[in-house]
C-alpha cells in the first residue's frame, strides 16, 4: 500500500468497462479468418501475426470469455507448427551432431495470416514465442474444461517441445527483437513455461515429456547461476542490465513466484529508471525514442496483484486507460517520456507513426481490468 487514493469510483469502473469491451472488438476486428491475430494494423511491418503477442492476445481472450478467437488463433499456431515438424527435425538433429545452425535456418517469430514466413529481412530467430504458445494453449484448454481437445495439439507440442529442448541455450534475439547473441532470461521463462505443459501432455512421448521437465530444471539452475547480479535478475545470462521484461518472469510464466525475493529485487531494482507509472523496456532503448510502454505498464499492474498491492494495481490500470486515445485505441508506446528523444524522428521517418491500436497492449490492458473487476 502506497497511501494513494484508490481510482474505484463508478464513473471510473464505468470508464474501464467501456475500454475492455472496446479492448475485444479491437481484437476480434484485427482477427483474421485464419485465426491469426496481426500485431498492429497501422504499420506495414506489424502486419503480420507473432507467436509471442499472439499468446498473450489468445490468453487475455480466453480469460474474458472469447473463446472462439482464442481457440481460432491456437489452431492457427498448432498448423503453423505442424507444417514445419520436419524443419524441426532437421533442426534439431543437426543440433544434436554438434552442427552449427544459420539464424535463417530457425522457426520465425511471425508469419503472414496465411501462416507463410515472410521474407522481408527481421530479426525472426526468436523462441519465447514457441514456450508462450504452449502456456497460452494449456491455460486455455484448462479454463473451458477441453482437455479432451489435447489430442488434436500433441504432434505440434511434441514438436515444440523438441525444438524448445534442443535450443533453449541457444542465443536468440529477445522478445524486443534485438540482441541476438544473448541467451535471455525473460526468453527462458517464456520456455521454460512452455516445457513444463509439454512435460506432463498425454499423448507426447514419454522420453520427450521427461527431457521436457529436465530443462525445466536445468533453466531454473542456469539463470540462477548466470541471470543473477546485485541480487536481481538481468536481461541476459552473464550481463548485468535490467529490462523490463523480467517482468514476465513472474507474470505470467511463473518461473520465479512473484513473492520470491529475487523476483521482489528485480522489480524494486526496474523501479528508479523504468517503472513510474508508465514502464520503460530498458535504459538504452532508443526505439521511437525509447518510450512508456502500455502492455508492460499493464503487465506491472498485474504482478502488483501478484504480491498483493491492489491499490498500485488499479494505479497502473487507470495509467494505461488514460493512454487510450479518441477511438479508445491503445498505442505500442506513449512519448510523454522519452528516454532518447533525440531518437523519436528517425524512428517516425522510417516506419511512420508507433503502432496503434497495438492488440498485444489491449490484451494486457484486459487483463489487469479482468483481474481488478473480479475482486470488486
Ligand atoms: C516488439 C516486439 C513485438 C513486435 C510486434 C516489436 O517492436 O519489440 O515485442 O512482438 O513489435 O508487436
Amino acid at each position: 500500500m502506497n497511501g494513494r487514493a484508490p481510482v474505484r469510483d463508478a464513473a471510473a469502473r464505468a470508464r474501464f468497462g467501456a475500454l475492455a469491451q472496446r479492448s475485444i472488438e479491437v481484437i476480434r476486428r484485427h482477427q483474421a479468418p485464419s485465426g491469426a491475430y496481426l500485431a498492429a494494423p497501422n504499420l506495414s511491418v506489424y502486419r503480420y501475426s507473432w507467436l509471442r503477442d499472439g499468446s498473450f492476445i489468445a490468453d487475455a481472450m480466453s480469460r474474458a470469455g472469447e473463446v472462439e478467437s482464442a481457440a481460432a488463433f491456437l489452431d492457427w499456431c498448432r498448423g503453423v507448427i505442424e507444417r514445419r515438424t520436419e524443419q524441426v527435425d532437421a533442426l534439431v538433429r543437426r543440433r544434436q551432431a554438434g552442427e552449427a545452425t544459420n539464424p535463417a535456418e530457425f522457426l520465425h517469430t511471425r508469419f503472414a495470416v496465411d501462416g507463410r514466413e515472410s521474407d522481408e529481412e527481421w530479426s525472426n530467430q526468436q523462441l519465447d514465442g514457441y514456450g508462450a504458445w504452449l502456456w497460452a494453449l494449456s491455460a486455455h484448454l484448462a479454463r473451458v474444461g477441453a482437455d479432451s481437445e489435447s489430442h488434436r495439439f500433441a504432434s505440434a507440442v511434441e514438436a515444440t517441445a523438441r525444438y524448445l529442448v534442443a535450443f533453449w541455450d541457444h542465443p536468440c534475439y529477445d522478445c524486443w527483437e534485438e540482441n541476438g547473441g544473448q541467451v535471455h532470461v525473460a526468453t527462458l521463462a517464456a520456455i521454460a513455461a512452455g516445457l513444463r505443459v509439454a512435460s506432463e501432455w498425454p499423448g507426447v512421448p514419454g522420453t520427450v515429456r521427461q527431457a521436457a521437465a529436465s530443462t525445466v530444471q536445468a533453466i531454473i539452475r542456469r539463470v540462477r547461476a548466470d541471470g543473477v547480479r546485485d541480487g536481481h535478475l538481468v536481461k541476459w545470462l552473464g550481463g548485468s542490465e535490467l529490462d523490463a521484461s523480467l517482468l514476465f518472469c513472474a507474470v505470467p510464466y511463473r518461473l520465479f513466484e512473484p513473492d520470491d525475493p529475487l523476483m521482489v529485487a528485480t522489480v524494486s531494482a526496474l523501479s528508479p529508471d523504468l517503472a513510474h507509472g508508465g514502464v520503460h523496456r530498458y535504459r538504452a532503448d532508443v526505439f521511437y525514442g525509447g518510450g512508456e510502454w502500455i502492455l508492460l505498464a499493464a503487465v506491472l499492474g498485474s504482478y502488483d496483484i501478484a504480491i498483493g498491492d491492489i491499490d498500485a494495481a488499479w494505479h497502473q490500470l487507470e495509467w494505461v486507460a488514460a493512454h487510450a486515445d479518441e477511438n479508445d485505441h491503445l498505442p505500442e508506446q506513449v512519448s510523454g517520456h522519452l528516454l532518447h528523444p533525440d531518437s523519436l524522428a528517425e524512428w517516425q521517418e522510417r516506419w511512420g507513426p508507433a503502432a496503434r491500436p497495438l492488440l498485444w497492449s489491449h490484451a494486457m490492458f484486459l487483463d489487469l481490468y479482468g483481474e481488478l473487476h473480479a475482486r470488486l
